[in-house]
């Protein structure tokens, strides 16, 4: 029986290259344009309050979930200081079809701190594994909650389970061996992960009565991951192996503590002590490294240099949703060119600076630079397509961030940007534009 659970983390190019979530910028909109430009390994959401998508409220939440076929592997990214929050709105998560869920423990905002959630959890640890566990009950994972002479106890959610018709709850026997095979320790997730359906995992309930799951296939292999900083007022490893000790499937970490903010270059010179964790303590983790990535070519010389599977970008790719194009082009894309990556078990074979650089054409494809023209026919679809899914939803003024970083770098820019910073609807900014071409051409 095989005891690592698959799912589509394990599928990806080493390394991979993740959307980083960014809360009123990769929207559903900037997340299409992207899809459609250059899509990276992995996208992300833009943070969700799980406390929010479980209230009166949810419905205008869920519009913070939207997502496309295209976008796929997609992680819907929540946030909360409160368990059964978290749970309720892991169940909604997996619901939704996403591919992962992951938690937002590195978020410096005052008014998510207040709430409990974000960043202040680095400073309350058990609260925050607490928070861990409740999404992994959230999403149907089974998790050894304890040991008692050999006997496993497993804490089981029979209720989320068995509405997607994965479970019934008659009893059976207790399986001895699945539990010896996996050495099983207290945070592990049962092994459900098999081709085969796992019948009779015995169950002793918190309730205390013991039931039997009928679980199939990868149903339960939902992954939930974490986000988060290297500390809150100084570098913390003791919160990072606190972490790894839960066994992720993936670690993102943004490297710079909860003080820095993102004030100070990230210090990618800790990334060799976080791989030596993780290889000691939870060799399976992947680990994400973010902060200051400006391209995929950053990006590899970064993780060649310090080491991790994969590289996180968010700041850079402000006004240019071609800045994964590069990974279209490497020789692993006619694998991710239908859209899902989550269909092979394979991992594939690795990406170098090099190969990247040369692309499928033997061509340099590090070409992240467009004309102003190719910019603003960009710019123009970006802000038709945010007022076709937000009008009279959300502020058109959100679009403005992103008019900033399409329209600068050539001569002339910041008048015409003075003119979009005016602007109240795409009809407007179809007006600016074009007037701004014509004179061009004159
Ligand atoms: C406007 C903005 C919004 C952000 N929103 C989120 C968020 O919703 N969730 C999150 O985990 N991080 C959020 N972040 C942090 C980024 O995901 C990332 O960790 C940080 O920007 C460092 O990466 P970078 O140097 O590549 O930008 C946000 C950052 C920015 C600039």
């Amino acid at each position: 029986m095989k005891s690592k659970p698959q799912n589509f983390w394990s599928t990806l190019p080493k390394p991979f290259f993740t959307l980083a979530p960014m809360a009123n910028v990769t929207d559903y909109a900037f997340r299409s344009m992207i899809a459609k430009y250059g899509r990276p390994d992995v996208m992300w959401t833009e943070f969700v309050s799980a406390d929010g998508l479980i209230s009166a409220g949810q419905k205008k939440l869920l519009i913070d979930l939207k997502f496309s076929k295209n976008e796929k592997p997609i992680v819907a990214q929540l946030f909360t200081g409160h368990p059964e929050a978290m749970k309720k709105a892991a169940a909604i998560v997996k619901k939704l079809k996403f591919d992962g869920l992951d938690i937002n423990l590195g978020c410096p905002d005052r008014a998510v701190e207040k709430q409990g959630g974000g960043a202040a959890l680095i400073k309350n640890q058990k609260l925050a594994i607490e928070i861990i566990q409740a999404a992994r009950e959230g999403v149907g994972h089974i998790q050894i909650i304890d040991r008692n002479e050999g006997v496993c106890m497993i804490k089981a959610h029979r209720k989320s389970v068995a509405e997607e018709g994965h479970a019934s709850s008659r009893f059976s026997r207790y399986d001895q061996n699945l539990v010896t095979t996996r050495k099983m320790q207290k945070g592990d997730v049962a092994p459900i992960g098999g081709k085969k359906p796992l019948n009779g995992i015995f169950v002793n309930s918190t309730k205390g009565a013991p039931a039997s799951l009928h679980l199939t296939g990868n149903e339960n292999n939902f992954p939930v991951s974490v986000k988060t900083r290297i500390g809150y007022n100084k570098l913390d490893l003791e919160w990072i192996r606190a972490l790894l000790e839960l066994r992720l499937p993936a670690l993102t970490v943004h490297l710079r503590t909860r003080k820095e903010m993102s004030d100070v270059p990230a210090h990618w010179e800790i990334m060799p002590e976080i791989i030596k964790l993780r290889d000691s303590i939870s060799p399976e983790t992947l680990i994400i490294g973010n902060g200051d990535v400006e391209s995929v070519e950053d990006g590899l010389i970064k993780l060649k240099k310090y080491g991790g599977d994969g590289a996180m970008i968010g700041r850079g790719i402000f006004g240019k949703p071609w800045l994964f194009e590069t990974l279209r082009h490497s020789p692993n894309h006619s694998s991710r060119s239908n859209g899902s990556m989550c269909h092979s078990r394979k991992p594939r074979r690795s990406r170098s600076v090099a190969e990247a650089k040369a692309g499928a054409s033997g061509n340099p494809v590090f070409k992240e630079d467009r004309s102003p023209e190719d910019r603003l026919k960009a710019l123009l679809e970006h802000t038709k397509l945010f007022e076709k899914t937000y009008k009279n939803i959300k502020n058109f003024d959100v679009m403005k961030k992103h008019f900033k970083a399409y329209v600068s770098g050539w001569d002339g820019a910041k008048e015409l940007r003075v003119k979009l910073m005016g602007t109240h609807q795409f009809k407007e900014v179809k007006k600016e534009i074009m007037d701004y071409l014509k004179v061009e051409k004159k």
